[in-house]
């Protein structure tokens, strides 16, 4: 279902690093010192841009690019970008901060040689910023060989086999390692059984693609089953008290370091959607994830354990139960029993990557635990990479997020400080304090991501996890000039047009004001009202003749508001104070409600209806207009996606017009037609 055919014999689009994007670089005389395996990336890389464009790689005198390594610190990727007696240079922290200094360089261009340049220190605020591939080793019967892949087939695996050819995998390890993320995880988090022997005897692949990424600053993680020591034969428990487990955990993860010494660390998707956990021995999940850590702790390795934990079999007549606060349910009574080496990962908002949802309480709680955010860049539940939808005034929101109110620092900010109490948020040496990871969204597509434009989310992941500030216009506006390198200012223009508020757009022809879901169920493309109402999913909307939304208040619903710290606790639970993005997320109101913005519930609902598939409908024309400023198969496959969301946007429109028409029996004040 979400196989593409094989890529065919057009070469791989070189995303945002075109070979004209290292001109400045490689038409001037650049110098690297340093020793080991990432300065040798930055010599070859150099010495390719300069053999194209006519430079001088490691001259003996007067360089005008000079990236050396100026401290001692090995794992730092700081570095320091300025100008010293008329060369421009990159002083290195390590040998790892000489790569993101390089790729640095070939961003600003021209720029980057300017002699008034001052010196700026650049150093990434989290410490790991790693993509998880939700990649199957052997093709799931109904998920693919990708599961919520919507760019074709694994660029890992295919049919049950590590490629032969790994050279694609270096190739995207490179635009990572340019994009600013450091490390990969190489399968699902729902780990087949076939998946559980990547420990083991599969372990030859792994460390196949470690090595190839390895050039690039690239650490490998691998997703484990945690009923591995069963399914793999060897114990008749995984129980995670069991010294005979315990013991079998620490020798195989003994393994993985001696076959790969940088390995990265675990994922682990516990007691969740069907996958095996603690809760089988009635044990916690601190037990759980204590023995992995203790496995790890000798290598200095973490284990991200996913808080992603909620009742999958619920029944939907039962309103006591809340999947919005079974993460907080499950986690926040734990804090302070985690070992220093885990990792809670934690998706962004508390249900499940919808279009708009608040902040995971559990992010704001648990002071003394290691958390990590989770992102998804693949766009399951924002297009499927059909729809144009640029995602990181999204993630900025989430970023950005004020714990404790519009003055306290920012969820950044405490997320990359660590725990209160470790030790400068470091722990057993390679333990980051700060993880940024995401959902990834490549396959084996010609343009990486299916939509070409989708590149952008991808890149911006990398960005954010360096700057998690930055504004995400300017983040777009840099991946057009390195994707585009020639791009005029018409096409410029009309980029950020057609992408800036993509994100807004979609949410506009989707489901209104943060109830969520209402999408097909299985695949979770194109609009179904109901198709989740009757489920036991616990993603529900509540919508009868009268009114919609969730009740979550603790005045008379479950109770979720009272999981958030104030001031957000009052200003969610409380009608008057309730953002409108948010209002069906967190309260049940009649139809007629009125908005903060001065239109009712359901008038919005048309409104915005109406105004995002006109939207939609405005972008081919505008795409269409930059035809000859992009190349043929870019241009093509971009209106070919904008077509299919034009016609997917319209049937957002009027399935969601149409079923709120009949169950208020409001007319639309404007009396546009619905069906
Ligand atoms: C969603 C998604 C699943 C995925 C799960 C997870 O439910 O639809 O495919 O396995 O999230 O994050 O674990």
């Amino acid at each position: 279902m979400n196989e593409r055919p094989a890529p065919d014999a057009d070469p791989v689009h070189a995303a945002w690093l075109p070979p004209s994007v290292f001109r400045a670089l490689g038409s001037r005389r650049v110098r690297v010192d340093g020793e080991g395996p990432l300065a040798d990336t930055v010599r070859a890389e150099v010495a390719a841009a300069c053999a194209r464009f006519g430079g001088v790689a490691q001259p003996t005198s007067a360089p005008d690019l000079l990236l050396t390594v100026a401290a001692g610190a090995a794992g730092s990727e700081g570095f320091l970008l300025g100008r010293r007696d008329g060369a421009t240079v990159v002083l290195a922290d390590g040998p790892a901060g000489l790569l993101p200094g390089l790729f640095e360089v070939v961003r600003r261009g021209e720029a980057a040689f300017d002699p008034a340049l001052a010196d700026e220190r650049h150093q990434p605020a989290f410490r790991l910023r790693v993509l998880d591939h939700w990649d199957n080793v052997f093709v799931h019967p109904v998920m693919g060989q990708v599961e919520r892949g919507y760019a074709g087939g694994s660029i890992f695996w295919q049919g049950g086999r590590l490629r032969a050819d790994l050279s694609r995998v270096r190739d995207y390890a490179r635009l990572l390692a340019a994009s600013g993320i450091n490390a990969i995880t190489v399968n699902n988090v729902n780990v087949g059984e076939g998946e559980t022997h990547l420990l083991t005897d599969r372990l030859g692949d792994v460390a196949a693609i470690a090595s190839a990424v390895r050039p690039y600053g690239i650490r490998v993680h691998v997703s484990v089953n945690f009923a591995a020591p069963v399914i793999l034969g060897d114990l008749p428990t995984a129980d995670p008290l069991d010294p005979a487990v315990r013991r079998w955990w620490a020798s195989t993860t003994d393994r993985v370091f001696a076959t790969i010494p940088d390995f990265g660390g675990y994922l682990v998707k516990a007691d969740s959607e069907g996958q095996p956990g603690p809760f089988t021995y009635g044990r916690t999940h601190a037990d759980g994830a204590n023995m992995l850590a203790a496995a790890l702790a000798p290598h200095g390795a973490p284990v991200r354990w996913r808080a992603f934990v909620y009742n999958h079999r619920q029944d939907w007549r039962d309103r006591t139960t809340d999947r919005a606060r079974a993460a907080h349910d499950h986690f926040a009574a734990l804090d302070g029993r985690f070992a220093d080496n885990v990792i809670l990962q934690v998706k962004h908002g508390p249900i499940d990557f919808q279009t708009r949802e608040p902040v995971s309480p559990v992010l704001l709680a648990m002071p003394h635990t290691h958390l990590a955010v989770e992102l998804q860049v693949t766009q399951e539940y924002t297009g499927q990479q059909r729809h144009i939808c640029y995602l990181p005034p999204m993630w900025s929101g989430v970023l950005g997020f004020r714990p404790t109110g519009d003055t306290s620092p920012t969820l950044a900010t405490r997320l990359t400080a660590g725990p209160s109490g470790a030790d400068s948020g470091s722990v057993s040496g390679r333990t980051p304090a700060g993880v940024l990871s995401a959902v990834a969204n490549v396959g084996d597509d010609r343009f990486w991501t299916g939509h070409p434009l989708a590149q952008a989310n991808l890149y911006a992941v990398g960005r954010l996890g360096w700057a998690p500030g930055r504004d995400p216009a300017a983040i777009l506006d840099e991946w057009i000039s390195l994707t585009f390198p020639e791009a005029p200012p018409r096409l410029r223009h009309t980029l950020h047009t057609l992408m800036d508020d993509s994100w807004l757009t979609y949410e506009q022809y989707t489901a209104p004001l943060g109830v969520g879901f209402m999408v097909r169920p299985g695949h979770h493309y194109g609009p179904d009202v109901d198709g989740y109402e009757y489920t036991p999913w616990g993603t529900y909307h509540f919508a009868d003749r009268d009114g919609i939304g969730v009740d979550r208040t603790v005045a008379t619903g479950t109770g979720f508001t009272g999981q958030y710290p104030p001031p957000w606790s009052e200003r969610y639970e409380s009608l008057s104070t309730c953002p409108d993005e948010l209002l069906l997320f967190f309260h049940h109101v009649p139809y007629t409600h009125l908005l903060h913005s001065g239109t009712t519930v359901i008038q919005h609902i048309y409104d915005t209806h109406f105004a995002g598939a006109q939207r939609v409908a405005e972008m081919r024309p505008e795409w269409d207009s930059v035809a000859g400023l992009v190349d043929p198969a870019t241009h093509a496959r971009v209106a070919e996606r904008l077509a299919e969301q034009h016609r997917s946007a319209e049937e957002w429109r009027d399935q969601i017009n149409t079923y709120f028409h009949r169950k208020s029996g409001v007319p639309d004040d404007k009396g546009r037609r619905i069906h």
